[in-house]
């Protein structure tokens, strides 16, 4: 596998494709971020990082040198080896992946003389590479080539995960453009899965639900943990050092949301769906995760009888912490569910902020937030949160009621508090 520069075009400017161009650039080759947004662009050239990724400043501003970033399309490809496609495929009505933005990149790609090799970084639905190549051929570019290089990269850790993957997945129709790929990642130690374009396109949808199978799993143990008396945190720990099953993505809680996971669920449940075929496992995951965003509503019941007048507050707001990403988070079911029972809410989050949250009141604080409160409910895992003089916090509180959403806290120290303490499936606790 050669290490030679070569120049990229990254089409898309957002968490996936500037961290792709970034690393890129960090790896020796020349890169163009494209966007349509024109003030994201004017703010990437003045060296500002729209986004909250740790990391991701440092490596824009070291590798300033051989990044550029355009609106116009033809500066993006003047002199591009390898076009990457790094936009948005939301879902639509239907639960399908929306295709348009791919499909605008595509058609917008002028017909070029020298050898050019597409590479599709966003996630799509099995078969599109089959289309997009179609699409070119029928555009009489034949010889651009084609490749599926799907990214595994989680947020908070996006620049990590791609500089060190646990592997690197190349889905190619021609040998060569596959090398080419293989080629642009030179200087990171991983295994390379090299396959056909259909087949990648399956392992990043697989993988994912894979992952938020083990999610929906530990939170359905969680919950029989609680109607029995097991503590969860146990369990996966103790079923996690089985090598076979592993410790990853086993930690209970209110439920996983992000940009990923609930959009390609839908996108693979509607493939198979498209298909002729009913995919039950997966719609299972999707339905017990809606359930579990929900379930803290039943536990501040359980304590605090009609939640009507009563005062909660929310402490995290983003999906996971070290993001400011809110897309599909629990907490926006869970401030929706709490509005509508009649609570007032107080949300406090370090980083992220919503405009859509209509009703709730945004403290600056987690003082704030709880001064005064029935509850605190813990939906996000900030580290800060475990560091907080939990007495102190629970003095100024109308009532210590702690729901724990991610079995963050110490319970003991928090009982010893005079805190009525409630995580996920800690049953005999
Ligand atoms: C996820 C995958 O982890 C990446 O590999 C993938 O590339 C990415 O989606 C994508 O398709 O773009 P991400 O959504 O950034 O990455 O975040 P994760 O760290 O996977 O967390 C997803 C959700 O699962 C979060 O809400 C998190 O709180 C929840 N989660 C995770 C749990 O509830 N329990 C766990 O044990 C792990």
């Amino acid at each position: 596998m050669s290490g030679e520069p070569r120049r990229i075009a990254v089409f898309g400017a957002g968490y996936v494709g500037l961290v792709t161009g970034a690393c890129f650039a960090e790896l020796g080759h020349r890169v163009t971020v494209r966007d349509v947004l024109p003030d994201r662009i004017a703010a990437l050239q003045r060296g500002e990082v729209p986004i909250y990724e740790p990391g991701l400043d440092e490596l824009l501003a070291r590798n300033r040198d051989r990044l550029r970033f355009t609106t116009e399309v033809a500066d993006a490809i003047d002199g591009a080896e390898v076009v990457y496609v790094a936009v948005g495929t939301p879902s639509t009505y239907s639960g399908d992946a929306d295709l348009s933005a791919v499909w605008t990149v595509v058609d917008e790609l002028p017909v070029v003389g020298e050898r050019l090799v597409v590479v599709m970084k966003s996630t799509v639905p099995v078969g599109t590479g089959e289309r997009v190549r179609d699409r070119l051929d029928a555009r009489g570019m034949g010889a651009v080539g084609y490749v599926s290089n799907p990214e595994f990269t989680a947020e908070g850790t996006a620049v990590r995960d791609f500089m060190r993957p646990d592997r690197i997945v190349i889905g190619a129709f021609d040998a060569a453009d596959g090398d080419l790929v293989a080629a642009l990642h030179a200087g990171i130690d991983a295994p390379i899965v090299r396959s056909d374009v259909a087949s990648a396109e399956m392992i990043k949808l697989a993988a994912n639900a894979a992952l938020m199978t083990r999610i929906s799993f530990i939170n359905e143990i969680a919950n029989v943990c609680e109607a029995t008396g097991a503590d969860v945190v146990k369990v996966a720990e103790g079923i996690g050092l089985d090598h076979r099953i592993g410790p990853a993505f086993l930690r209970a809680g209110v439920g996983f949301g992000g940009s990923c996971f609930p959009k390609d669920s839908l996108a693979l449940k509607q493939l198979a769906a498209n298909s002729g075929y009913h995919f039950q496992l997966l719609n299972a995951v999707i339905e017990v995760n809606e359930l579990q965003k929900r379930r803290v509503v039943g536990k501040l019941r359980h304590h605090l009888g009609t939640l009507r007048g009563t005062t909660i507050a929310l402490l995290g707001l983003a999906f996971k912490p070290n993001t400011d990403d809110i897309r599909e988070a629990p907490s926006l079911v869970l401030a929706g569910r709490l509005l509508a029972e009649g609570a007032d809410v107080r949300v406090w989050d370090p980083v992220a902020t919503s405009d859509e949250l209509h009703g709730v009141t945004h403290v600056d604080t987690v003082a704030a937030a709880v001064a005064g409160a029935d509850a605190a409910v813990l939906v996000t895992e900030w580290p800060e949160l475990a560091e907080l003089d939990w007495e102190a916090l629970g003095a100024s509180m109308r009532r210590r009621l702690l729901v724990d959403g991610r079995n963050m806290l110490d319970r003991d120290a928090l009982r010893a508090a005079g805190f009525a303490y409630e995580g996920i499936g800690r049953g005999a606790g």
